[in-house]
């Protein structure tokens, strides 16, 4: 019997190792990966022009500060699906990458630099579920809180988003520039 169940136990290992996702389920992922990654983007987007528009920084800072991640946390239960957005210049410690996050903005930063396209990679992840990324690109709507101190980000804005996050990373970016990365867990 003991013989028996080392054998299940290495075939589980095995089976586990190797598993892989077919064309179909990575197209399938990519497409599923892609429409979250741009509703949540919306969702985030949306309410942060309507804060804008509202009282400027001085309201759409805070709001983003209470609001981004519970906002990106629905779309996560909508979804049925874990939502990330993380980056390798924080501005919020609550994102931060993990190893292989890190490696994906390796490589997208190495693709940007190449003037590659950037495609979303789809994978099996170390907790053996499939795993979609995607790069975050500066748009010229985002410079007015990551963009560079004395340009497109006032003193002002600066020092009330150092009040909120003192240790910011997120700041002296340019349209174009890699932002960070979408990291979306599929609940298999
Ligand atoms: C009003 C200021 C403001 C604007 C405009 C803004 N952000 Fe942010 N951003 C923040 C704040 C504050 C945080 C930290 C809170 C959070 O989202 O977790 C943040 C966090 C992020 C994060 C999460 C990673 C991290 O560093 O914590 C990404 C990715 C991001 N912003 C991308 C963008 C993009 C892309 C745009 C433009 C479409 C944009 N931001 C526009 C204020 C802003």
């Amino acid at each position: 019997m003991k013989n028996y169940g080392f054998l299940l136990v290495f075939i589980l290992i095995l089976s586990g190792c190797t598993k892989t996702l077919s064309e179909e389920q990575k197209d399938k992922y990519i497409t599923e990966g892609k429409e979250m990654a741009l509703a949540t983007a919306n969702k985030l987007g949306s309410n942060l022009s309507q804060k804008m528009k509202e009282g400027g920084v001085k309201e759409a800072v805070p709001f983003c500060n209470t609001m981004a991640n519970p906002l990106t946390e629905e779309m996560s239960k909508k979804y049925n699906a874990e939502i990330k957005r993380t980056s390798d210049k924080l501005r919020n410690d609550k994102n931060k990458p993990n190893e292989e996050e890190n490696k994906i903005i390796d490589y997208y930063k190495k693709a940007l630099e190449a003037n590659k396209q950037l495609e979303p990679v789809v994978e099996i992840d170390a907790s053996g579920n499939p795993h979609f990324y995607g790069p975050i690109i500066m748009q010229k709507k985002c410079l007015a809180c990551h963009g560079s101190v004395g340009k497109e980000v006032s003193v002002k804005t600066d020092s009330l988003i150092k009040s909120y996050y003192s240790n910011d990373k997120a700041i002296g970016f340019k349209e174009g520039d890699l932002r960070g990365i979408w990291s979306i867990t599929f609940s298999n």
